[in-house]
This record gives C-alpha cells, structure tokens and sequence, in this order.
C-alpha cells in the first residue's frame, strides 16, 4: 500500500475538538486491516535505518502505533503518558499543542542512561507535544534524535521546532 493510498484511509472532521480544528482522524485508518499493516511496516522500515535501542510513544494514538513497531523490532517500548495515570514517581512537564494545553509524565527509571531513544507518534501538528516528549526523555538521561509520525501537518511546521531540539522528523503522509 503507498503513503497515498493510506493518506486516503484517514478521516478529515472539521471543527473538532474546538472550531477552525481540521481534526486528522486516523481511526478509520487502524480499522482497516491492510491500511494499519502497511502503516506498521512502512514505520519499521524506517525505524529499522535509524541507530535506535528503544521506543516512547505517547499516549494515546502514539501507543497504537509505537508499541507496534518496537514489537517488530524487538526493541523496548516506554509510555509518555498524560497526567496522573502512573502508579510511580514521575518527572513531568507542562506543553502546548494545536488545541489545547495537557502535561506528559514518565517514570525515570525506565531510562537507561544515555538509551538512544525513538519518538513516535501518530501526528505532528505544531511540534509542541513532541518537543516536551523529547524534553522529558532527556532530562531523564535519553539521548533523543529523532522522531517518527504517521501524519505530518507541514502547515503547522512542527519540523523546524523539532529540528531546533536537535531532532530529525519523519513523517509518512503529508
Ligand atoms: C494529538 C496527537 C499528538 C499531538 C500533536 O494528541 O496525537 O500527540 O496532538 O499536536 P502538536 O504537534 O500540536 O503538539 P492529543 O493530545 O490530542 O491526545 P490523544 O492522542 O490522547 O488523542
Ligand atoms: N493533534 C493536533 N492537531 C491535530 C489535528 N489537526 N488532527 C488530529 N490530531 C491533532
């Protein structure tokens, strides 16, 4: 399946969750069998050429997608997860995204010193839950250099906050 065809599974809702949010929907794409192989094999493919040991995905779409391909690779996965859903101590930090403001959690001790990390999650917009994932990881002693979406919305430039972070982008579909 291209990048095209997959690009035609995701559901456009306008106004969702807050009016003028063209809401990227890719729940119509996971419910198609073929559309999520494809999704989780492209994905790989493309993790597979980065020097990566381990996965963080962020909740929640992140995890549909992350946990996937860590499988595939045999890697790690760790949970970026939204506030207060841990059982542990966590470190945390507070961000802003296209539609709102939330705070990621993890727990530290799932980080290995220096562990190579991958980021992944289903959609960049603005960049700004990706940068506070990245920001996290690293405070927890992750090395974070890159990060993997399904969707990218260039409009938003999310890559270029990104890539002042450091950080290389891959997206499959625009
Ligand atoms: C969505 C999406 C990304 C983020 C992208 O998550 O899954 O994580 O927004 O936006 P940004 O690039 O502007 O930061 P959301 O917070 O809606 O959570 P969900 O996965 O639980 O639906
Ligand atoms: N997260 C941030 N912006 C989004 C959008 N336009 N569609 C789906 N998820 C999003």
């Amino acid at each position: 399946m291209t990048p095209d065809a997959l690009k035609a599974l995701v559901r456009t809702v306008p106004d969702f969750p807050r009016p003028g949010i063209l809401f990227r929907d890719i729940t119509t794409l996971i419910a198609d069998g073929e559309g999520l192989a494809a999704t989780v094999d492209l994905l790989t493919q493309r993790a597979a050429a980065l020097d990566v040991e381990a996965i963080a995905g962020i909740e929640a779409r992140g995890f549909i997608f992350g946990a996937a391909v860590a499988a595939r690779l045999g890697l790690g996965f760790l949970p970026v997860r939204k506030r207060g859903k841990l059982p542990v101590p966590t470190i945390g930090i507070d961000y802003a995204l296209e539609y709102g403001t939330d705070r990621l959690e993890i727990d530290p001790h799932l980080v290995g010193q220096g562990s190579r990390f991958l980021l992944l999650d289903d959609l960049l917009a603005t960049g700004g839950t990706a940068r506070a994932a990245a920001l996290l990881l690293r405070e927890a002693g992750a090395t974070v250099d890159h990060a993997q979406f399904v969707i990218g919305l260039p409009d938003l430039d999310g890559a270029t906050m990104l890539a002042k972070e450091g950080i290389t982008t891959d997206c499959l579909i625009t």
